[in-house]
């Protein structure tokens, strides 16, 4: 039998109806780094008729959206963009739209999502050169150097970073990859993956040279998956008129030109955009800084849980590794993290997040970002608590919640 699990006053799912085999009474805790709640308000804004997208007045909802992006990602000489796509469109639609077959491409692996995009590079028929790093850290501006000075010739066309690797919950410094290729007079792009980064901490696009930044609207932008968005730089821009890299849907100069005039090349998502343009008026009305400033104390709160309170060790190696939206939680020698994530969905409808790739089975992850307070993360802590506990995972009951408990009472 399938049921409509979930219509709660005050649940940030309210309008949501979930379907799953076995009825669980409450609310669905959605602890995944993405995708993020999504508010009441946006989840309303989204449930509106069909229009049609030529109608004379979408440009009255597009426009006001790209020029609000731009606050968001902090460009004023840049353009923003977005297709219907999730985050990985935009990294494919950088890439093709600027550079061309066998262009060599510099970026560090350290993390599934790092791993991914020079991947891509490489079925793109790119030419990367992937630094390898240690996963639990990140990108390290000393590796970036080392290519970087050798290359003469100025081959390398462009260079990725992953500011926040989902995988491991790592942090990247990007202003101090921008601060090498400056230093180094190097002309390469710089190329940015924000997807679980933009509109939950800081990103600056001008400030730190950035010529293209993906995000997606499953996280920060605590909408459902469906829109990438891109930010790219005047130079950019120039690129593409270089590029003979055949390009159709994921055209970034064509995205442009239409979304000037206000609509898209082809059908987009209206109903998303509604949501948006909700979405954007919220982290407008709480403020980006406030955004920012939120995400901090809930991750610091959250990793008092996770060390000070049941003793176990994040992913990330140091402090200046740590991702103000997701923490990675490596499970004691011996244990299995999946099971814990089986547990927690289960028995306590509890979404965690699970360990990709080289980490499988030996972290899970809680997601902290979006639309998210206090009391949501006692919930994820104290459930992924008693998943441990019932795995046989030897950590004090109640400690989580009370080392976090402690620390935002007290800040
Ligand atoms: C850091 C990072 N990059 C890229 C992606 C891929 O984005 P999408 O799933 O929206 O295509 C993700 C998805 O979680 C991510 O976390």
């Amino acid at each position: 039998m399938w049921h409509n699990k979930s219509n709660y006053f005050g649940n940030p799912n309210q309008l949501t109806v979930i379907f799953r085999k076995n009825h669980m009474s409450g609310y669905h805790f959605l602890f995944v780094p993405g995708p993020s709640n999504v508010p009441a308000a946006v989840q309303q804004a989204i449930h509106c008729p069909m229009e049609d997208h030529r109608n004379p007045t979408i440009p009255d909802l597009i426009q006001p959206i790209t020029q609000d992006l731009k606050k968001i990602l902090r460009t004023e000489s840049g353009k923003v963009v977005f297709f219907p796509s999730s985050g990985t469109g935009c990294w494919e639609a950088a890439l093709q739209s600027t550079l061309n077959v066998g262009d060599k491409v510099l970026g560090a692996s350290f993390g599934q999502f790092s791993y991914l995009w020079l991947d891509m590079c490489k079925r793109l028929q790119f030419e990367p050169i992937t630094m390898e790093e240690e996963w639990g850290t990140g990108a390290n501006p000393e590796s970036y150097h080392k290519h970087l000075s050798e290359d003469k010739n100025h081959e390398i066309k462009c260079v990725l970073v992953c500011q926040n690797e989902t995988a491991t919950g790592v942090r990247s410094d990007v202003a101090a990859i921008r601060k090498v290729l400056d230093d180094l007079n190097h002309p390469a792009l710089l190329f940015v993956d924000g997807v679980s980064s933009v509109a939950s901490y800081e990103f600056e696009m001008d400030k730190w040279g950035v010529d293209a930044i993906v995000s997606g609207s499953q996280k920060g932008f605590m909408l459902p998956a469906g829109l990438g968005i891109l930010g790219v730089s005047q130079k950019a821009i120039d690129a593409m008129k270089n590029s003979k890299y055949p390009t159709c849907y994921f055209d970034v100069a064509d995205m442009i030109e239409k979304l000037d005039g206000g609509y898209l090349p082809y059908t987009p998502p209206v109903n998303l955009l509604r949501g948006f343009r909700v979405a954007i008026d919220m982290i407008f009305d709480e403020g980006l800084e406030n955004i920012w400033k939120r995400h901090h104390r809930l991750a610091e709160g959250t990793r008092k849980a996770i060390t000070e309170g049941w003793g176990l060790n994040l992913c990330a190696k140091e402090a200046k590794w740590y991702s103000d939206t997701v923490s990675a939680i490596v499970v004691p020698e011996g244990f299995d993290a999946s099971k814990v994530i089986s547990t927690a969905f289960n028995k306590y409808n509890l979404a965690l997040g699970a360990g990709l790739s080289k980490v499988a089975g030996k972290v899970f992850r809680i997601g902290h970002l979006g639309d998210l307070n206090e009391c949501m993360l006692f919930g994820a802590i104290s459930g992924a608590e008693m998943a441990m506990l019932e795995n046989g995972i030897k950590v004090e009951p109640g400690s989580g919640a009370a080392a976090a408990s402690k620390y935002w009472s007290s800040n």
